[in-house]
């Protein structure tokens, strides 16, 4: 498995970090063989494995199922596990046995949306052996409640906001910090600015590294579509095709073939077959 120092290593040695959410086993176990640095149980969960319209329902009960799949799927990837809504905004102890419970089961490390706000928090957790992943630019939790899902650092004063978070988050022992939707210029310069890694979405191609939602990615979610995703694969056309072979096959008669069937060693059949007459049954 992969450590925070490999990861943090790769800034230095200017290699491109890999990350990709996942919130199942098989799906992990893919992203895991496939060589990802980094798997990221998003509480995007909410949206493309619950259906909900936001972030904002996911539950710490929620996450922690997702979180036991992607951990059984993977071996060599660091495991961060999202912080839901609700899991870090009350007491310190209730934050603090939230990220008890995630890095119990397994899991890496932590990610927190929320940059000088949430240093404090940071602080505290990296304190207590916790490595914690930031995130600032758009943080889906609270960002549709307040502007929308909108582009961050257009403005100078923006841009300020922006830098001044991802200081304060490194300052408090963030191990990396997720630039969403922020503009490539500013993402460029805090991305030089800090020593820790930023990881992009939305962020142009000067960040440290890149995570995609894994729906996005391999085009299984088609409820929306940002500017900056790429889908890689139409899933959505390659399982309705094979969906709809099955159900034709099953209509046919086709499917189960005797490949796919079991049978009887054939003398205890005729036994049987002997039997059953015996009963009368259809007469
Ligand atoms: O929940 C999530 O998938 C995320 C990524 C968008 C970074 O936070």
């Amino acid at each position: 498995m992969k450590s925070i120092s490999e990861i943090k290593q790769k800034k230095i040695h200017s290699e491109k970090i890999t990350v990709v959410t996942a919130y199942d086993y098989s799906t992990a176990k893919i992203c895991d063989i496939s060589g990802i640095d980094m798997i990221l149980v998003g509480d995007s969960a909410g949206m493309v494995m619950l259906g909900y319209d936001s972030t904002m329902p996911v539950t710490m009960d929620d996450m922690i199922v997702f979180c036991k799949g992607v951990l059984n799927g993977s071996k060599n990837a660091l495991v961060v596990a999202d912080m839901p809504f609700g899991s870090y905004q009350s007491k310190f102890s209730d934050t603090l046995c939230n990220a008890i419970k995630f890095m119990k089961m397994g899991c890496n490390a932590i990610k927190i949306e929320g940059g000088s706000e949430i240093s404090h928090l940071v602080g505290h957790l990296s304190c207590k052996g916790i490595p914690v992943m930031g995130h600032i630019g758009l943080k889906p939790q609270t960002s549709p409640l307040w502007n929308g899902y909108n582009i961050h650092g257009k403005t100078c004063d923006e841009s300020v906001c922006l830098l001044n978070d991802a200081i304060a988050l490194e300052k408090a022992g963030a191990f990396s910090i997720v630039l969403e939707m922020v503009t490539s210029e500013i993402a460029e310069k805090i991305s030089q600015t800090l020593s820790i890694p930023t990881i992009g979405i939305g962020s142009g191609n000067k960040c440290d590294g890149q995570v995609l939602v894994l729906h996005d990615l391999l085009g299984l979610y088609d409820k929306i579509k940002p500017k900056f995703v790429k889908r890689y694969i139409d899933s959505i056309s390659l399982f309705s095709t094979a969906i709809g072979t099955y159900i034709k096959e099953v209509k046919s008669g086709e499917f189960p073939s005797s490949s796919n069937t079991f049978s009887m060693i054939p003398e205890e059949f005729e036994k049987f077959n002997k039997y059953f007459k015996s009963l009368h049954l259809r007469e």
